[in-house]
């Protein structure tokens, strides 16, 4: 008797040159997927030409330049929209507009231009999956650009999910902790349970395979500030200040 082989499965990944992005090409290559790689950094997508079907180089932020790619991208088991940055409001008396534009731009705005562009390549069966934050939990000090940016993709991801049941398309939302990524390497403050790229895109990876609609880790942290978001907001609030002006 013959056995059926089942067709290769194709992931698109925004993001795909550094951190998390990065290291869920590897974990999806070593799969057995297909990945088309995107991102800005055109000499990083070249070294990753011999590991992805195709490479995109695309701004999230511009509209045209993601039209023009997708044009060239077929259809798709996986979409993974993981690209974005992460910038804090250091002054909130003198509050920085700009940068709270560029982070709601690239983290949130963006994804009406992919969701456009992209969502069409889904197939039946398919999965949409939208790399967020744990952030959103609760919130932290200096956080209300990148917090603001990644609930407002909390509730897009949610509210997509249930317009999807029809056409057979899932989603999952997914909250990393700290992982050790050129992003967080910025960062001036302790991250508990810090997590390496490549234990992040095992957990991604694992939770998408089982169509999961939410994905958190690692639950140490998620579930503490899980329990601390069930405190009194007067209470929660004396706890991070005093932390934060330790
Ligand atoms: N690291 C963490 O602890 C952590 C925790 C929670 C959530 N996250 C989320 O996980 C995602 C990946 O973060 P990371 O830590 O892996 O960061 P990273 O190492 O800085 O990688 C960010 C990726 O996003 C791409 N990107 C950023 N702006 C873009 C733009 N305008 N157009 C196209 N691509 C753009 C970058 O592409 P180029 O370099 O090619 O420009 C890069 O591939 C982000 O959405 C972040 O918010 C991270």
């Amino acid at each position: 008797m013959s056995t059926i082989k089942e067709p290769t499965k194709t992931v698109l990944i925004t993001g795909a040159t550094s951190g998390i992005g990065a290291a869920l090409l590897q974990q999806y290559n070593n799969n057995g997927f297909q990945v088309i790689a995107c991102g800005r950094n055109a000499i990083q997508l070249n070294m990753l030409k011999n590991q992805a079907l195709q490479t995109c180089a695309f701004d999230i932020t511009c509209a045209a330049e993601i039209k023009a790619n997708a044009q060239h991208v077929g259809e798709l088991d996986v979409l993974i929209l993981n690209a974005g940055n992460c910038r804090y409001i250091n002054n909130a008396k003198q509050f920085d507009a700009e940068l709270f534009n560029e982070v709601i731009t690239t983290n949130l705005t963006s994804l009406g231009w992919l969701l456009k562009y992209l969502l069409p390549k889904v197939k039946p069966g398919g999965q949409v999956v939208f790399v967020s934050s744990s952030a959103t939990i609760l919130p932290f000090p200096r956080s209300e650009a990148y917090g603001a940016s990644k609930a407002g993709m909390d509730y897009l991801a949610k509210s997509l999910r249930l317009d999807l049941v029809e056409h057979n398309i899932g989603v999952s939302l997914v909250h990393p902790g700290f992982i050790k990524t050129p992003l967080t390497d910025k960062n001036d403050f302790p991250m508990p349970f810090l997590l390496t790229g490549a234990e992040a895109a095992n957990r991604i990876f694992k939770g998408v395979q089982s169509k999961k609609h939410y994905i958190h880790f690692p639950k140490r942290l998620t579930l503490l500030l899980k329990l601390f978001s069930f405190l009194p907001s007067s209470l929660w609030q004396s706890i991070i200040l005093r932390k934060h002006n330790a």
